[in-house]
């Protein structure tokens, strides 16, 4: 089975993911994760990618493009994976069309912006396994804490009021299109296209996971 999780910034894409993952055994592709991994070992991808991910751009498709395709190669991801937060541009997309990666579900989550600050606010991740919780929404057991391992939460330093707008209106430039993009591969008839699946994004976690 292989998945894209659409959706824009603070949409619960990740919170989704931790679902989706357990229940088909399929490893999650985050790329933003992948990133902010990069960033904390400080190698020279991270310190690229630093400035952009703080600004709120999007880091070059040839650098996402080659960090993704040497990801499913590995052998965990042999039978399937689940991506989240790529493709993020049209020639991303087209990248994995090129290279014969079949898609069998694009889940599109809907949320409206105005909703998506609060979200960001209260977000606190656990770094180490990217697993997500809101001070209201989605309270770890323990405040500050990580439920499986204890260690503490913390905040992302792209959540930042001025810097979630400005991803916002990235999501919108160049992301929103990606709508279209698998749509009309869906409506193709074509076997090889993917389904495509559009959940509101507004209701509760587990509400939302039911109907993913
Ligand atoms: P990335 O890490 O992918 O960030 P994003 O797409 O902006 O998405 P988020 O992780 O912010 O949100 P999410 O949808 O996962 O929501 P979550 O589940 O956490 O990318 C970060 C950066 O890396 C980018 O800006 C870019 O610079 C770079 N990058 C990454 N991929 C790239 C690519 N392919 N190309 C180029 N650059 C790339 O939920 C958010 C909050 O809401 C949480 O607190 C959660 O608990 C809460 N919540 C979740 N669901 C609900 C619900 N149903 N009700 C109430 N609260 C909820
Ligand atoms: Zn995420």
């Amino acid at each position: 089975m292989r998945l894209i999780l659409l959706g824009a910034p603070g949409a619960g894409k990740g919170t989704q993911a931790n679902f989706i993952k357990e229940k088909f055994g399929i490893p999650q592709i985050s790329t933003g994760d992948m990133l902010r991994a990069a960033v904390k070992a400080g190698t020279p991808l991270g310190l690229e990618a630093k400035a952009i991910m703080d600004a709120g751009g999007l880091v070059r498709d040839d650098i996402i493009i080659g960090l993704v395709k040497e990801r499913i190669a590995q052998p965990d991801a042999a039978n399937g994976f689940l991506f989240d937060g790529f493709p993020r541009t049209i020639p991303q997309a087209e990248a994995m069309v090129a290279a014969g990666v079949d898609i069998d579900f694009v889940v599109e989550i809907d949320v409206p912006d105005a909703a998506i600050v609060e979200r960001m606010a209260g977000r606190r991740v656990h770094m180490a396994s990217g697993r997500t919780y809101h001070v209201k929404f989605n309270p770890p057991k323990v405040e500050g804490r990580d439920d499986v391992t204890g260690e503490e939460l913390i905040q992302r330093d792209d959540d930042r009021e001025d810097t979630v707008l400005k991803r916002l209106q990235v999501y919108h430039e160049q992301t929103a299109v990606l709508v279209g993009f698998y749509g009309k591969m869906a409506a193709s008839g074509d076997a090889k296209a993917p389904r495509y699946v559009k959940v509101n994004g507004t209701q509760a976690v587990e509400k939302v996971r039911d109907d993913v």
